[in-house]
């Protein structure tokens, strides 16, 4: 009789970080082209620079997209310090008066309801991307379920795109989860493609998202 060897345990940490990788079917899936061909009647809306008297409706939409989109591959602690952390209305407010972000929100023409925002942030970079110059982030990208797929993300995109360009900047880089295969369709469709990778941090969970550029 063999001694048994003794077993290779890996006992959670205290500080225990936890990796919703995307080997289950748990991720942001792709849409066939035939249903996305059936979307509703485009909404008119506008596009427009966010005031701080938005701040509480984008973190509103901000927290309920994020929450339906993501919410099942976050431990929900993790899930709310982050929602506190970056969709409460006080810190989205703080984003606002920010000299290096600068945010639009898409509004419904009907009843001006925020129906979608982008972000544009400046001096943030990636190691993957610590080579390029002149890159600037498009760090949030979130319309409200109802109104997705109807071309509001392109609109939004085309915009931030355009507020890059007059500052100067050369290349647009965003982070995407990389479970979220519909937003990666979506950005390769916008003209971004996959350069790298990159850990999120989002209280103690850790995930993967990929780092995509565009020249601008
Ligand atoms: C991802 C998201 C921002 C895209 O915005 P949207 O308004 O739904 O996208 P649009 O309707 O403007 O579509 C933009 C392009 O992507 C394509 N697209 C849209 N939905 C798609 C889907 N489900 N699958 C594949 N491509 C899709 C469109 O065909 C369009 O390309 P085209 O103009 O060449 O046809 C939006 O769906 C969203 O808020 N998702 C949840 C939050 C999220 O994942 N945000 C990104 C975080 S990194």
């Amino acid at each position: 009789m063999f001694a048994q060897p003794a077993a290779s345990v890996v006992l959670p940490l205290p500080g225990y970080s936890f990796n919703a990788h995307i080997s289950s079917p748990a991720a942001v899936q792709l849409r066939p082209k035939t249903e996305r061909t059936q979307t509703p009647t485009p909404p008119s809306f506008s596009i427009r620079a966010a005031t701080v008297q938005d701040a509480p409706a984008i973190a509103e939409l901000g927290a309920t997209v994020f929450s339906t989109t993501f919410g099942f591959s976050i431990p929900t602690p993790d899930l709310n310090t982050y929602l506190d952390e970056a969709y409460s209305a006080s810190a989205i407010e703080k984003g606002i008066l920010a000299p290096s972000t600068h945010i639009i929100v898409a509004c419904a023409n009907t009843d001006n309801r925020v129906i979608g925002f982008a972000q544009l942030t400046e001096g943030t970079s990636e190691p993957c991307i610590a080579d390029l110059e002149r890159v600037v982030e498009l760090q949030r990208l979130y319309i409200y379920a109802d109104f997705q797929g109807a071309g509001v993300g392109r609109t939004l995109t085309r915009e931030v795109e355009k507020m890059a360009r007059d500052r100067r900047y050369r290349i647009m880089w965003l982070g995407v989860w990389e479970g979220n295969f519909k937003a990666q369709r979506v950005y390769e469709a916008m003209g971004y493609s996959r350069v790298g990778e990159r850990e999120f941090k989002m209280g103690r969970c850790i995930q993967t998202g990929w780092i995509m550029c565009k020249d601008l």
